[in-house]
Parts: structure tokens; C-alpha cells; sequence
């Protein structure tokens, strides 16, 4: 089948709207109608930056739509069903997936080429590759939601909810009047900081260079804010927490000396979570001996933790009972032609998220 995909031809260059060929569904796969792909600054990262996938590639991981067919052996859905992606393998058998951590899932990628244009395969990004019409996905990947729930917002569900909300519920288990520091309140950023007000935590400590984003983290449950380009944001949380540091620090840029200070502003025993994802290069310098006496924890957290199947469905319950916020993230939404303007309204700083929608 004939459908139009934004294609990386080659990084650091715009993408392109190609006709590209889609494959029937494999067997264990199921091709989605895509409705909506949310934009997140991890698609940035792999046009800009050397990253395990290779171009040509199609991107986009925060993805929702309607279930078309399906292949081989798909009991798991039915053409017809609303669905939300998640990326990258959930295979249910290997040693992660068994211990419900499938966001840790060692099976290999798609083995069959989902995806053409003339002679060249395209890769889509973390097995998914929403930033198309239809994306063919293994059907363990997809999780179906309720008719009420709308699918541009159920998109975001894909990637920047389910990593902001699970960093801090999942992940680092914020307890009821805890003290928070979020770096970075983008469209992740901003779900960690609503995870952290769902958690009960009693002070939400805001940190970004935009003071657009900082007002936008009141509205989404921050109690303070600090813009880092105006102030050392390691010294104004511990002002802002007695002297004595955050119980725990969210990073979610990407950067190593964010992540330092995400270590620096948590008070002894606290903990510092890595939500951004830096370059495979990158390494952050943490003082040893500080670390033994001050009894920090440092902790990676990938994709919230998540367990789809559990997860998932919570977070739509939490939307549709009005328990967090979606319809606020969501500032612009794109036809997918206008791709490359997304990504640079992201990159500026305009937006909460965008989404490409569909039709
Ligand atoms: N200090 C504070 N804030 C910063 C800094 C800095 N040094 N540098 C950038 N920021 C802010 C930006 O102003 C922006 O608000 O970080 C935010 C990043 O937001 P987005 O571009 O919307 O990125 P997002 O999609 O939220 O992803 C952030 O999380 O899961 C990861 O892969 C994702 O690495 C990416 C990160
Ligand atoms: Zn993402
Ligand atoms: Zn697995």
C-alpha cells in the first residue's frame, strides 16, 4: 500500500514528505491507521545527533490511532480498535518483560522491512515510526483505549505522560510532602512536574530558561519556579527547601551538567532522577566520595518504567477522570507536511507539545 511518511534522509537535514510502500502486517503485527504523533525532543535527537538508528529513517514514537488489519496469529486486537503505540520491544518472555519491566525488553527489533521507498528500506524510529499514515507495529505494542478517549491526547499517552508521570510514580516512588526539583519543563518535563502534584509531593520546585515554561508549571502544579538563566539553580532550590536540598531531582533535558545539578540540589539521601537523553558519548563526572557519605541515589529512569499493559490504561483513567492534564500540553497541532515547522517551534521553546494530526 501507497501512504505519505516524513522521511530523514540523512541527519541534520529537513525532513521530507515521501509516497513510501507499507507493508502487509507480519505475522504478530498489526498495521495502525495513524490519527495523531505527538512531537518530543527525543525525535530531534536522532536528526541531530549519532544515534543507533541510521538514516533513512522515519520518525515519530508518540503515536495513536485506529487498528486497520492485522497479520498472522494477532489475537491481542481487532481492526477497528483505538489504540496508543508503545515504542521500542515488549516482547513478554525475556528476562525484563518477565519481571514487568518491559520498558527493559531485550528482544530484537522488527526483522522484516515494514517500510520502502523504491529499493531503500526505511527504518521507523523505535519500531514505531509515527510520522506516517499507517505504521505496521508488533501487536504486543499496542494498547487498546475507550472510545471517549480522544486520540490526539491519547498520543501523548505514547512517550512524554507515560515517561514524565512514570519517573515519578514508577521510578523514584515520590511520596506524599515530598520536596521536588524538575530541570527542564518541556512536554516531559511538564508531566513530571503533574506526576509530582499526583504524588501528593508538597513542594514542586520548577526549573527552565523560558519563563513561558515556568508559568506553565504553575498551571500543571509547581509551587516555585526558577529560571537557571537568571540564577544558580542548585543554590535557589536549597534556599527553597530549608537549606538542606530536595528530597528528589527530576533532569529532563539530556544534558551532563543538568544532570550534575540534578545530583548537587538533592539533599543527603535524596534522589536524583535522569529522565533526558544525552549522547551515547556524554559522561557525567559525580564527586566519589560524596556520594558514598552523602547517601544519594542517581537512578536512570527509561520510558517511566513502564509496563503498557498496567500502565497505559491507567494514566487514559487518570485523563478521562479529570486527574491530569492533557488538553493544556497540547499548544499547536500540525499537518504532517508541516513537520519541520514543528520541530522548530519545539526547539524554540514555543510549545508544550505539538502534535501532527491526521485528516
Ligand atoms: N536549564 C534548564 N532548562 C533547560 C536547559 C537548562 N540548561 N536547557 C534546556 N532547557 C529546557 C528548555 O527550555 C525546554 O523547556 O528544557 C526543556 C526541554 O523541553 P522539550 O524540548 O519540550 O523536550 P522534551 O520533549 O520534554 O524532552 C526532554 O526528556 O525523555 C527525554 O528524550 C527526551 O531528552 C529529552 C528530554
Ligand atoms: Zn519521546
Ligand atoms: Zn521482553
Amino acid at each position: 500500500m501507497k501512504i505519505k511518511a516524513a522521511v530523514l534522509w540523512e541527519r541534520r537535514t529537513p525532513l521530507r514528505v515521501e509516497d513510501v510502500d507499507i507493508a502487509d502486517p507480519a505475522p504478530g503485527e498489526a498495521r495502525v491507521k495513524i490519527l495523531a504523533s505527538g512531537v518530543c525532543h527525543s525525535d530531534l535527537h536522532h536528526i541531530r545527533r549519532e544515534t543507533a538508528f541510521v538514516p533513512p529513517l522515519v520518525l515519530g514514537h508518540e503515536g495513536a490511532g485506529v487498528v486497520e488489519s492485522v497479520g498472522e496469529g494477532v489475537t491481542r486486537v481487532r481492526p477497528g480498535d483505538r489504540v496508543i503505540i508503545a515504542f521500542g520491544q515488549k516482547c513478554g518472555e525475556c528476562y525484563f518483560c518477565l519481571r514487568g519491566q518491559h520498558h527493559l525488553c531485550a528482544a530484537p527489533g522488527p526483522s522484516t522491512v515494514r517500510l520502502r521507498h523504491g529499493d531503500q528500506a526505511l527504518t521507523p524510529l523505535l519500531a514505531v515510526g509515527s510520522f506516517a499514515e499507517y505504521a505496521n507495529i508488533d501487536a504486543r505494542n499496542l494498547v487498546p483505549i475507550p472510545d471517549e478517549m480522544p486520540l490526539d491526547r491519547a498520543a501523548l499517552i505514547a512517550c512524554g505522560v507515560t515517561t514524565g508521570l512514570g519517573a515519578v510514580i514508577k521510578t523514584a516512588r515520590v511520596e506524599p510532602g515530598a520536596s521536588v526539583a524538575v530541570i527542564g519543563i518541556g512536554g516531559v518535563g511538564l508531566n513530571v512536574v503533574q506526576g509530582a502534584a499526583l504524588a501528593g509531593a508538597a513542594r514542586i520546585i520548577a526549573v527552565d530558561l523560558v519563563d513561558r515554561k515556568l508559568e506553565l508549571a504553575r498551571a500543571f502544579g509547581a509551587t516555585h519556579t526558577v529560571n537557571a538563566g537568571r540564577e544558580d539553580p542548585v543554590a535557589a532550590v536549597q534556599r527553597l527547601t530549608g537549606g538542606w536540598g530536595a528530597d528528589y531531582a527530576f533532569e529532563v533535558i539530556g544534558h551532563p551538567a543538568t544532570i550534575r545539578q540534578a545530583y548537587d540540589m538533592v539533599r543527603k539521601g535524596g534522589t536524583a532522577v535522569v529522565v533526558g537523553l544525552a549522547d551515547v558519548a556524554d559522561e557525567v563526572a559525580i564527586p566519589a566520595a560524596d556520594l558514598m557519605r552523602s547517601g544519594k541515589t542517581l537512578v536512570g529512569c527509561f520510558y517511566g518504567s513502564v509496563s503498557p499493559y498496567v500502565d497505559i490504561p491507567r494514566y487514559v483513567d487518570l485523563y478521562l477522570n479529570q486527574r491530569i492534564k492533557l488538553d493544556e500540553l497540547i499548544s499547536r497541532r500540525f499537518a504532517l507536511d508541516e513537520i519541520n515547522e514543528a520541530f522548530r517551534a519545539m526547539d524554540a521553546g514555543e510549545v508544550a507539545r505539538g502534535v501532527v494530526v491526521f485528516e
